[in-house]
């Protein structure tokens, strides 16, 4: 095929707008996914998704399509495209999905029109540096509440469409429109560009030097696997091949080392092994890869014997929003991960690492090894763990799911915490003779007691849509959680948008769910960088303590003012979940040396005298005096050791304060 007649696009949209279900029907009328392949498309997408019905990880198919633009004497089109996720968690994919095509589908709901994540992605498609062509479709026209006049009218006007006829009604339901969109994705979305130095001459493979870029990889029983968008050249089976990193070829080192290529197919969206990819195609190369840090996204594969030749090497289209590019990606909570079996730690790890090169939105480090002192590491409680950087609340979730579902491995993560700037004042409690100003990721590292500190926190912009019946309750919300330059636009007579600054830890606790509470169900959420992005605070760090030992874990950062309030609420969310022990728990939280909530947890009695309903020891008393003096002393050993065991549930008490 001819590279003039390659498509890749992409699918953006915000959250359940249809992306999914209109790229199935892509697929099913290019003859890709007839009944029988159907549940193979199925089998390819996580068990998370599955079980969510979200999409967290951008998936790739290939199809041919007949067109009459088609130059090729086939006279097909082969169309590479990538359902993105809506959610904003993942939007590390969004950004790398449209990182590698010319042209973006952005799709929006014909009942609730644009919504906070429309905005995102929008944005985020005309931020690259070479911004690809935008379509613009309407999905689930077939619902009765669909109002797709209005939703054109009003996303013309603020998307700056000129045409409101030119956005395709669609219903992948009533599979309506999916004809005129694949039309209108053939004819607007411009072919990849020919590199500089292509001399690409019809069957002659051997003339080529091959440049293919590493779109995405991931972990099977097989190895690393990757997937690739060939873009000059071909691959083969057999080839032998070089990492190229950095942006030139022409690092003449015979010691690069060098792969054969194990297998090579096409995603459609499951592996068909083909054995050749030739320009223009994506699909998934094997290449006995054993370290996968050594691939990302826009690595670029070469031939071994032109490593040190002058080659064109294409760099990835970023986005010109520095840190919302495709490669580098900010972590906005960090949590540690400890395996809940003894001996998990090597295994977790492990799995983690494998975790990561699929899903690039994580940041991994180790923390310490956990012997006991450090708290954060988990200590007696929770023993060694790994230190993980994280998108958001959601995307923890779908982490410790992930670990369990497809790599076995069950853990816990503590409440995940925002980087705090803290610059420590000179004071007798911490012999400074100037300030020192550090991040704060980790609580361990908090000013103690008596220290002299001042914090600034991360701010993140949001932009919120509601119906505008809910616009009261939806702003007293943003202040109440700290926002600070509120404004609000109406977007149409039926929905506002809010616009407010606000601390990122308030966002990343329970704000959407809130959102989503007092607006039955339509309010929305996008996020953007704040400007500027810290602000100063009057924060406190709450330590929890259990029977007076502090479990680090478990302690967390709040205003101020609303320490008292939170402390209570988190003591009386543990006093639900912790199990009852032999001995009591006195669950305390401490803020600047005082205590300033506390619950305790009975102890149960086990029925000593009374064994599988049978007295024991008749009605002897000093006997059963005996045994009671005995039950004494094993609680009060157990009280010393305090064996708390620290559950999901424990640390879920902090997070949803
Ligand atoms: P995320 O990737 O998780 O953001 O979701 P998505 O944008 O891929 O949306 P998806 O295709 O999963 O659809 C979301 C919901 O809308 C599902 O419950 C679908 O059944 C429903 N849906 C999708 N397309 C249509 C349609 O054409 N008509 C109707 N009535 N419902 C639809």
């Amino acid at each position: 095929i001819p590279l003039q007649d390659v498509r890749n696009f992409c699918f953006i949209a915000h959250v359940d707008h249809g992306k999914s279900s209109l790229s199935s029907r892509l697929l099913e009328i290019t003859g890709n996914n007839g009944r029988e392949n159907q549940k193979i498309a199925l089998e390819n997408t996580l068990a998370v998704e599955r079980e969510r019905g979200i999409t967290v990880k951008a998936s790739a198919a290939s199809m041919l399509y007949p067109h009459p633009s088609a130059v090729g004497p086939d006279g097909v089109i082969l169309l590479n495209c990538v359902d993105t996720p809506g959610h904003s968690d993942f939007s590390s994919e969004v950004a790398r999905s449209l990182s590698f095509v010319q042209g973006a589908v952005l799709l929006l709901d014909a009942a609730q029109g644009i919504q906070a994540q429309t905005w995102t992605v929008y944005e985020k498609a005309k931020s690259m540096t070479n911004p690809p062509e935008v379509i613009l479709a309407l999905t689930k026209i077939d619902l009765d509440v669909a109002d797709p006049i209005n939703v054109a009218l009003t996303v013309s006007e603020w998307l700056s469409v000129e045409d409101p006829e030119s956005i395709i009604p669609t219903s992948a339901r009533s599979r309506i429109g999916i004809v005129p969109l694949l039309d209108k994705i053939c004819r607007m979305v411009p072919p990849p560009s020919r590199l500089p130095d292509d001399k690409f001459i019809e069957d002659n493979d051997n003339n080529q030097h091959l440049r293919a870029q590493v779109v995405d990889s991931w972990y099977d029983e097989r190895g690393v696997n990757c997937l690739v968008q060939i873009a000059a050249g071909t691959i083969a089976e057999g080839d032998r091949i070089a990492i190229v990193t950095g942006t030139k070829s022409t690092t003449t080192s015979s010691s690069v080392q060098s792969f054969s290529v194990q297998e090579v197919g096409i995603v459609l969206p499951h592996s068909v092994r083909t054995g050749k990819l030739r320009r223009g195609q994506m699909g998934y190369v094997r290449f006995g890869l054993k370290d996968p840090s050594q691939v990302d996204t826009g690595t670029i594969l070469i031939f071994h014997k032109d490593v040190g030749k002058d080659l064109y090497i294409p760099s990835i289209n970023q986005s010109i929003i520095n840190d919302n590019s495709a490669d580098s990606t900010k972590s906005v909570l960090f949590a540690s991960v400890h395996p809940l079996a003894e001996d998990g730690f090597e295994d977790l790890c492990d799995a983690v690492d494998r975790l990561g090169l699929n899903d690039k939105g994580l940041e991994i480090s180790r923390t310490s090894d956990g012997g006991g002192n450090n708290s954060e590491s988990g200590g007696p409680f929770l023993g060694p763990g790994l230190r993980i950087g994280f998108q958001g609340l959601l995307h923890v979730e779908v982490f410790r799911q992930r670990l369990t579902d497809e790599f076995g491995i069950d853990a816990v993560v503590t409440p995940p915490k925002v980087p705090y700037h803290v610059t420590f004042q000179p004071s007798k409690a911490n012999n400074l003779t100037d300030p020192i100003k550090r991040v704060v990721e980790d609580l361990e590292d908090w000013p103690g007691f008596g220290e002299k500190f001042r914090v600034e926190e991360p701010m993140v912009e949001v932009r919120l849509m509601s119906p505008v019946q809910y616009a009261g309750a939806v702003m007293e919300l943003i202040t109440k959680k700290r926002g600070i330059d509120l404004t609000t636009k109406p977007i149409d007579e039926n929905i506002w948008m809010f616009q407010a600054q606000m601390p990122w830890a308030e966002v990343v606790l329970n704000f959407h769910d809130m959102l989503k509470t007092i607006t039955g169900g339509y309010g929305s959420l996008g996020t953007f960088e704040a400007d500027p992005p810290l602000r100063e605070a009057r924060l406190s760090k709450v330590e929890i303590l259990l029977n007076g030992d502090e479990v680090g874990p478990l302690s967390f950062v709040c205003h101020t003012p609303n320490a008292q309030s939170d402390a209570r609420i988190v003591c009386k969310k543990l006093k639900d979940v912790l199990p009852r022990q032999q001995f009591v728990i006195v669950i305390q939280a401490k803020a600047d040396g005082k205590v300033i909530a506390s619950e305790r947890i009975q102890a149960y009695r086990k029925d000593v005298l009374n064994k599988s309903g049978k007295m024991v020891g008749g009605g002897d008393i000093s006997r059963k005096k005996k045994l009671l003096e005995k039950q004494k002393k094993g609680k009060k050993r157990s009280q010393q050791s305090g064996k708390v065991t620290l559950s999901q549930a424990a640390f879920n008490s902090v997070i949803s304060r």
